[in-house]
């Protein structure tokens, strides 16, 4: 499909998610008023939405219903955007801002902020556990997702990586602890989000496998280029040779190589894909399109 098509594919996309993303949060009315508004401030904040698009595009690979994928896509962004929360705390990544607006415990509270990353990784598995099986989800499926979004987020996953990336930011890393970081902190939940989408739909263990393979390689390339863009808009605040001290790889390998691996891996998600043949198309346009992307 042309890179036109794709825009209007995604744009719409992402205006069902806003859609349900509003319709499975609690109003912004609630009591006391502060956390619900953290919550929403920082849902509803300008994020790309890729994951739930990535729920939205993997079911459609295997022939899924929208209605019964859309709760799992909000769940995990939901998932994202607490991580994101948590991530930017002065006990963590101490960042200011977030998408160009002040972050959550800058425009709140630290106290708020904790709450509300509390509030929405909780919220996702409740919204997978009540709507899934109302949306005609057999529960021993709504339970495999429950399972992988779990796994994605936990102590194996996404928890590691962080911790693994606050360790590494005290001294010399190697290039298998910088993968490590990469595939936690990052793929996993890419993975998680194309698996989602799978399961959801009933896709079978070859097609599973595919997707899996697909997401992991397409969020470390996604966290190489994320890497990349920001040591440009550093360099552009703060004047030429800002060089962070975060494990990324344009750090370690400089930035050329550092572009040859994120094509790389972007080359194996797309490969990954083969056995899906032409229902599949999609999937591969995003992969391509993200590791051109320049913000
Ligand atoms: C940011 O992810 C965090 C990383 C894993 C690099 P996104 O760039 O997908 O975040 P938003 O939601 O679109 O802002
Ligand atoms: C974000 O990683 C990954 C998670 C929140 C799990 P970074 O700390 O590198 O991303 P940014 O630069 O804050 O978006
Ligand atoms: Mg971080
Ligand atoms: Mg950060």
């Amino acid at each position: 499909v042309s890179a036109l098509e794709l825009e209007a594919y995604l744009e719409e996309k992402r205006q069902r998610i806003e859609e349900e993303l509003d319709q499975l949060l609690p109003p912004a009315s609630g009591y006391p008023p502060r956390i619900f508004q953290a919550i929403r401030y920082s849902v509803f904040s300008g994020g790309k939405r890729l994951r739930p698009i990535l729920v939205l595009m993997a079911s459609e690979a295997v022939g899924g219903k929208e209605e019964q994928a859309l709760p799992a896509a909000c769940a995990v962004e939901f998932v994202h955007t607490y991580s994101l929360i948590h991530d930017d705390l002065p006990c963590m990544d101490d960042d200011d801002l977030r998408r160009g607006r002040p972050t959550c415990h800058r425009a709140f509270d630290e106290a708020t902020a904790v709450l509300a990353g509390d509030a929405l990784l909780t919220h996702a598995f409740w919204v997978l556990a009540h709507e899934l099986p109302r949306r005609g989800v057999p529960p021993l499926t709504a339970l495999a997702v429950i399972e992988e979004l779990g796994r994605a987020a936990g102590v194996e996953g996404l928890i590691v990586g962080q911790a693994a990336d606050l360790a590494a930011q005290k001294g010399k890393i190697s290039e298998e602890e910088l993968l490590f970081i990469h595939l936690r902190k990052t793929a996993q939940l890419f993975r998680a989000s194309v698996c989602i989408g799978g399961i959801i739909s009933g896709a079978s263990p070859d097609e599973l496998g595919a997707l899996a393979s697909y997401g992991e390689h397409l969020g470390l390339a996604f966290q190489i280029v994320d890497d990349i863009l920001d040591l440009g808009a550093d360099s552009a605040k703060a004047g030429a040779g800002t060089e962070g001290s975060k494990a990324t790889y344009a750090a370690f390998y400089g930035l050329e190589e550092a572009r040859r691996k994120a094509d790389e891996a972007t080359e194996k998600a797309v490969a990954s894909l083969g056995s899906l043949g032409s229902a599949a198309g999609r999937l591969r346009d995003l992969a391509f399109r993200l590791a051109g992307r320049r913000s």
